[in-house]
């Protein structure tokens, strides 16, 4: 095998509880991981020269170091002795800096495909502690479909298949550093904690609106007040049909569950003419039971 092409696919936290304030700087969460099927594509490609070289459609993306990817192949070459280098092509669609993990996704996907490209003897337990390294997010993208994340992100258990579903993503045209979040965020602003143990009580019963009516992120606290967009795109997608409404992660991005594909539509061009979102997509939760192992794809 030369090459590979892979899916990086988004995330979105249908809970996030902040637990406590770790020493290292991190913050304990207790959060509800859901895969969704809006992706970038990753090719991935041996070459005969060493060294990495990661090209993107976007001119913006920094394609060295301080890209995941980038990082991402740069490990397991240093640590598996790899002697080829290799071409990485990345096509973005996932917003950056949204709160949808696109940068995690993108990391996960890299360690997953540069495994088999190359045939590593790695176990997942140990990519996922390579991918620990690189982002607290990047175990769980390597995980995927529905999971409880603790820890700092890093401690797994998988949970049941989530309800199919339509999902709305809307990031408003503004950026949020994920740092800043946390650092403004105080628990004694915070009025509404998730009740995670109904949460997943719903997902084993296969309940959407159940979910919807628990769905809760303490980060709100800290983002929403910064930025009432996210509030008012919230109420929009409630007053189109929208199940639930939420902020993912640390955001900016807005997403909301939806029925039918009509539905979503009429929410999308709402959302997209009145708060001139041009970062919008309606997707479709992706379920790991579709795909059946470690697959990438
Ligand atoms: O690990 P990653 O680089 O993705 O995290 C980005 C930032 O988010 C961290 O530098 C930290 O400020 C914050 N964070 C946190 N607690 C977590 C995860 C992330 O405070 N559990």
């Amino acid at each position: 095998m030369d090459k590979i092409d892979i899916f990086a696919r988004a995330k979105i936290n249908t809970a996030l509880d902040v637990t406590g304030k770790r020493e290292d700087g991190y913050h304990d969460l207790r959060m509800i991981m859901q895969t969704v099927n809006l992706c970038d594509n990753i090719s991935i490609e041996k070459s005969k020269e060493t060294g990495i070289e990661l090209t993107s459609n976007l001119a913006w993306l920094p394609c060295d170091g301080r890209n995941l990817i980038y990082r991402a192949a740069e490990v397991l070459i240093d640590r598996c002795g790899i002697k080829k280098g290799v071409k990485i092509k990345l096509f973005k669609r996932i917003p950056a800096a949204a709160g949808l993990a696109g940068g995690s996704s993108d990391c996960a996907a890299t360690l997953v495909a540069m495994r088999r490209l190359f045939g590593l003897n790695i176990s997942n337990t140990e990519l996922m502690k390579i991918g620990e390294e690189l982002g607290a997010d990047v175990p769980y993208c390597i995980m995927r479909g529905t999971a409880l994340a603790e820890g700092k992100g890093e401690i797994l258990t998988r949970l049941p298949a989530f309800p199919d579903a339509y999902v709305l993503l809307a990031k408003p045209p503004i950026n949020v550093s994920t740092p800043a979040v946390f650092k403004e965020f105080s628990m004694d602003k915070v009025e509404k904690r998730p009740d995670i143990e109904k949460m997943i009580s719903c997902i084993e019963n296969n309940d959407l609106q159940g979910i919807c009516d628990n769905m809760c992120n303490v980060l709100e606290t800290v983002t929403e007040k910064n930025y009432p967009i996210i509030k008012d795109i919230k109420q929009a997608m409630l007053d189109h049909k929208a199940l639930g409404s939420m902020m993912s992660g640390s955001g900016p991005t807005v997403f909301g569950f939806f029925t039918t594909y009509e539905d979503g539509i009429e929410a999308l061009k709402f959302v997209r003419s009145t708060y001139h979102v041009k970062e919008i997509y309606l997707t479709t939760v992706f379920n790991i039971k579709q795909h059946k192992g470690t697959s990438v794809n």
